[in-house]
């Protein structure tokens, strides 16, 4: 009796990758093609096929994916530290410090997910520029611009939960300005604030409460979102680049999606791996000395994500700083993508050539004037003693706010003029103006605010 031989190739790392993979026949119909789909858990996340221009790194920069990989190590790690932490006001710092001494590569983890935290604010935030400028949001992905602002909020309220989380100087005051800022919600402020805090201030059941979000409840609500946002990305398909004059980069041809995006997938995801460890190897997550309920540093500084807010809370009345300018900008960053859009202008970076010209002058301008109002108000003007007879409400609040207003339609009709631009193009730079306006705020928060809020150069902050 002949021995039947087996048919299956005789190279050990193909026979190893073929058996990653279900089902290896080619489709010969529709029926076999969903029978391929279904067996892959591949393209159970991804289309089997995509459009080849969509492979351009420099069309997605990969920040979506690098998004997920970010949240991939945060999982991981966030698991194993949970291991070697009990979230008590006696425990908890003293648990850092084993973290850093005693437990086996204990540093290397806390190094991991907390940069691994900051660096998903930035990531996110980049992919929502990305997205953006590339005009991705338009129908039918209007939604999914939806969700993405939801998630870009999870993410900073899963960094501001862990930060509380080492019991040093810096969480507990970070987290008790934070949440101040709640205070000023008018009439449910103030009872918010008692629920999510547990009580009057920052305490142990604080540490329970946030301990709580931190590992369960904010993780799982973005792991929900984050599923439905990647399953509305495969079934809207990724918007397609074209260069500034319309035309495709290449011709608009399907491959299939193994290998040829997984394969850039994998490569990018194991660089960057790479990257943020040697980053964690060699830059310790800080850590001060034990929490100090009765000694506040000087400056009481929130995290550096919410430094654009605290330093609007410099220049406006509370309830405008922390409540009335943010929910404003968040329900119109929400709302962009049911705006009337040119649809021609998709897939094209900054829509047009003089889209460009025009987010030039937008960022120049920017960085001009945003600086150039901080000083205004720090050195010249005080609105509650020029208009005496007003409540400060009025004088440090409306009053502020209808000048801002005013100014931004300002600039609207003169960039609109001046460029002959289009709506699209004008919102755009609108757009770029107030985007370069709050990072020039965090800026200024994080490194030019020193002792008593005032402002100072960076090595004056840093002495
Ligand atoms: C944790 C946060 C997020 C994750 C994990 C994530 C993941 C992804 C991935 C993997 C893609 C496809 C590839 C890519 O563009 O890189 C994508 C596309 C997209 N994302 Fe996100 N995203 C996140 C946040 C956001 C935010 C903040 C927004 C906007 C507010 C957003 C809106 C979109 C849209 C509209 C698309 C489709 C873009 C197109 O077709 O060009 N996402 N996202």
């Amino acid at each position: 009796m002949t021995a039947e031989l087996d048919p299956r190739p005789e190279a050990l790392p193909q026979r190893v990758w073929d058996s990653v993979q279900r089902d290896q026949l080619p489709p010969v119909d529709d029926r076999d093609r969903m029978r391929l789909v279904m067996n892959n858990l591949v393209l159970h996340i991804h289309p089997s096929k995509v459009s080849k221009p969509t492979l351009r790194f420099t069309y997605t920069w990969g920040l979506g994916g690098l998004s997920l990989l970010l949240i991939a190590i945060l999982a991981g790690t966030g698991v194993l530290l949970m291991f070697a932490y009990t979230p008590s006001p006696d425990q908890a710092y003293s648990d850092m410090l084993a973290l850093q001494s005693t437990v086996w590569y204990g540093q290397l983890l806390r190094n991991l997910h907390h940069w691994s935290g900051n660096l998903l604010v930035v990531v996110t935030f980049l992919h929502l520029l990305r997205v953006f400028f590339t005009g991705g949001f338009r129908t039918p992905r209007e939604f999914n611009w939806v969700l993405g602002v939801a998630m870009l909020l999870l993410v900073v309220a899963a960094n501001f939960t862990g930060y509380l989380l080492p019991w040093d100087q810096l969480a507990y005051w970070a987290v008790t300005v934070g949440s101040s800022l709640m205070s000023y919600v008018p009439l449910v402020g103030e009872p918010l604030r008692n629920f999510l805090l547990g009580g009057p201030e920052v305490s142990g059941a604080t540490l329970t409460n946030f301990y709580g979000l931190h590992v369960a409840i904010i993780p799982l609500t973005l792991l929900g979102i984050a599923s439905f946002h990647i399953w509305r990305v495969r079934k809207d398909t990724l918007s397609i680049p074209h260069n500034v004059d319309g035309s495709l980069p290449e011709p608009n041809t399907k491959v299939t999606t193994v290998p040829h995006l997984v394969s850039r997938e994998f490569v990018f995801a194991l660089v960057m791996t790479g990257l943020i460890l040697m980053w964690s190897v060699w830059v310790n997550a800080p850590l001060e000395e034990a929490a100090n309920p009765d000694h506040s540093p000087n400056p009481a500084k929130a995290a550096w994500y919410f430094m654009g807010l605290q330093e609007l809370l410099l220049h406006f009345h509370p309830t405008f700083g922390a409540i009335v300018i943010p929910v404003l900008a968040l329900v119109a960053l929400a709302l962009i993508p049911y705006q009337r859009f040119d649809l021609s202008a998709e897939g094209i970076w900054f829509r047009s050539r003089r889209g460009r010209q025009m987010a030039v002058v937008a960022v120049i301008a920017g960085l001009v004037l945003t600086p150039a109002l901080v000083l205004l108000d720090e050195y010249w003007l005080d609105l509650p003693e020029l208009l005496p007879s007003l409540p400060t409400i009025i004088a440090n609040g409306w009053v502020p706010l209808a000048a801002l207003l005013l100014g931004l339609l300002g600039f609207y009709e003169i960039m609109r003029r001046a460029f002959r631009a289009t709506a699209c193009e004008t919102r755009q730079s609108l757009f770029i103006l107030l985007v370069v306006g709050f990072v020039v705020l965090t800026v200024i928060g994080v490194a030019f605010r020193g002792e008593g809020m005032a402002l100072m150069w960076p090595w004056e902050v840093l002495s």
